[in-house]
């Protein structure tokens, strides 16, 4: 009888692990980033006469990651992109270029 019991809870176990890792691994669900491609060629063009380029282009990948848009020209034009003009960095300043 111990046994069966044993057997039982054994059994549950490796099914609602093997449930668990079932339930844990579905790809389709997680948000897709926006291309690196994507984030490389607009934010080469956004910061193309920026002075500190380097942090420009930092920052704008980041801002790029999160909002997948950035503006066009080389500044301005944040309307375009509502979630990079409002993003703010600790300062309270806004964070993307
Ligand atoms: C805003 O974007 C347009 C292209 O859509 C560009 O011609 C213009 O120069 C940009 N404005 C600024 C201030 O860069």
């Amino acid at each position: 009888m111990k046994s069966i019991i044993a057997a039982l809870l054994f059994a549950s176990l490796v099914l609602s692990s093997s449930f668990i890792q079932l339930s844990f691994a579905s790809p389709a669900a997680a948000p897709s980033p926006a291309p690196p491609s994507y984030c490389d060629g607009k934010c080469g063009e956004r910061c193309a006469k920026a002075g500190m380029k380097d942090r420009c282009l930092k920052y704008c990948g980041i801002c790029c990651q999160e909002c997948k848009c950035v503006p066009s020209g080389t500044y301005g034009n944040k309307s375009e992109c509502p979630c990079y003009r409002d993003k703010k960095n600790s300062k309270h300043q806004p964070k993307c270029p």
